[in-house]
């Protein structure tokens, strides 16, 4: 009977020897990566008791709490880019260590969008997205990447460098109000972190697309004359305009459109529409002609022709008259 159980025990001791000294050893929670700066709060446990000793092995000052069969680790501020992490267990005669070999100590802010505020219509910018402090371990990663994209198509993006840039020329029906989004992705180990940011692009223009057009180029008097001038920009362009002569006109639709409702010779001229905004502007002209007494221009030399001939003529009959014969 004893030899029985001595048999068993020393099956068991048999099967138990492989796994002496084998006190499941583990820290929580898993992660492997802290913010430099940031808190660290660890827990070690042993799935046994038999443990003369458990304590953390850290070069950081820290704080303890422990436990049976746990021992937790708490740093206010992780501020070493190198943090090597110990958890041992000592039986005795000999120690069991844990380590947390790979700590990752990083730094990495939310990314930024430049610019903030507007592009112009039709001239070369750049949108810029940065981030100011990527680092791990005290340097720049190599992986980690960050992209510009619009409506979920890439429109730059670079590889282990903190920022990426995208040049285009903005147009303002294209453009204007497009989501812009930027996404940074940093690889540590196994895990991926992820930072983006948005803006919506404003883009504006100095006005242009302008026209102007008038009901008549040429007129004769008493016509009605109205003059409108066109254009695009953003903000909404103002118009003023410069005149052969004010008298009798009248400005409408935001000042779009002039209208002379019984026009005179001195209406005649060249109407000139100004247009700005806080971005430029431009101008268009038309030239308006009058042509009313242009019948009478073009016979007044006849009359001329003929009163002088008649003069001539009365002078030469009244000269053959007057001479005595
Ligand atoms: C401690 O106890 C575990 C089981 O709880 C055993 O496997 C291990 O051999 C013991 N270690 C020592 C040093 O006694
Ligand atoms: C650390 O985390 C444990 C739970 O995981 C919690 O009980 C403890 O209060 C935390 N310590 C500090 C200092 O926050
Ligand atoms: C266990 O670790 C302690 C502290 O590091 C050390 O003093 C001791 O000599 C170690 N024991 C063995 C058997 O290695
Ligand atoms: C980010 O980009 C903007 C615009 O190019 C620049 O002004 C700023 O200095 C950059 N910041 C960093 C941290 O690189
Ligand atoms: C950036 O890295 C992430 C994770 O490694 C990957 O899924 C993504 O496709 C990469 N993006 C670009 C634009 O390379
Ligand atoms: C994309 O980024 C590269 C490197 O930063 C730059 O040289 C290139 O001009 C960018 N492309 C566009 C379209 O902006
Ligand atoms: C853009 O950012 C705002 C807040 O910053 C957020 O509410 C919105 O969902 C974001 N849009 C996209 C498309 O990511
Ligand atoms: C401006 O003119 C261009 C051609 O010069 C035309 O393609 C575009 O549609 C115009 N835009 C507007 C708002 O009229
Ligand atoms: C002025 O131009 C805009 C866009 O270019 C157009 O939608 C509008 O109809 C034009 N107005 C006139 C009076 O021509
Ligand atoms: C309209 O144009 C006239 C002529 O240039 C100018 O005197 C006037 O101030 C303008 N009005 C507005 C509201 O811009
Ligand atoms: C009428 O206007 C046109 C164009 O502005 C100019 O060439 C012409 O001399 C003007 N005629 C008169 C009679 O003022």
């Amino acid at each position: 009977m004893t030899t029985v159980l001595l048999q068993i025990m020393a099956v068991l001791l048999v099967f138990w020897v492989p796994t002496m000294h084998s006190c499941e050893v583990s820290i929580h929670p898993k992660v492997n990566a802290v913010m430099f700066g940031a808190s660290l709060n660890l827990t070690c446990t042993v799935s046994c008791n038999n443990y003369t000793e458990l304590r953390w092995e850290v070069a950081l000052p820290f704080m303890l709490k422990k436990g049976d069969g746990w021992i937790n680790l708490y740093i206010t501020s992780v501020t070493e880019w190198a943090l090597p992490l110990s958890c041992l267990v000592n039986y005795g005669d000999f120690n069991q260590t844990y380590t947390r070999k790979v700590i990752y100590v990083y730094e990495f802010s939310t990314p930024v969008i430049y610019p903030v505020s507007e592009v112009l219509n039709d001239h070369l910018e750049k949108i810029v997205c940065n981030i100011s402090s990527l680092k791990v371990r005290g340097s720049i990663p190599s992986h980690s990447n960050i992209s510009l994209s619009r409506d979920g198509k890439i429109l730059n993006s670079s590889h282990g460098k903190p920022s990426v840039e995208y040049n285009f020329v903005p147009n303002l029906e294209h453009d204007d109000g497009a989501e812009i989004l930027c996404q940074a992705n940093l690889l540590l180990g196994s895990q991926v972190l992820r930072k983006n940011a948005n803006q919506t692009l404003k883009v504006v223009a100095s006005p242009y697309n302008v026209s102007i057009s008038a009901t008549h180029v040429t007129y004769k008097v008493d016509a009605k004359i109205v003059v409108t001038c066109n254009a695009t920009g953003k903000p909404n362009p103002e118009y003023s305009w410069e005149l052969p002569s004010k008298v009798n006109v009248e400005f409408s639709n935001s000042n779009r459109t002039v209208t002379i409702n019984s026009a005179k010779e001195f209406h005649n001229g060249t109407y000139r529409c100004l247009i700005h905004n806080i971005y430029g502007k431009n101008s268009a002209q038309i030239d308006i002609v009058f042509e009313g007494k242009s019948r009478n221009w073009v016979i007044a030399p006849v009359i001329t022709m003929l009163v002088l001939g008649a003069i001539i003529i009365g002078g030469v009959v009244y000269f053959c008259r007057t001479r005595p014969l």
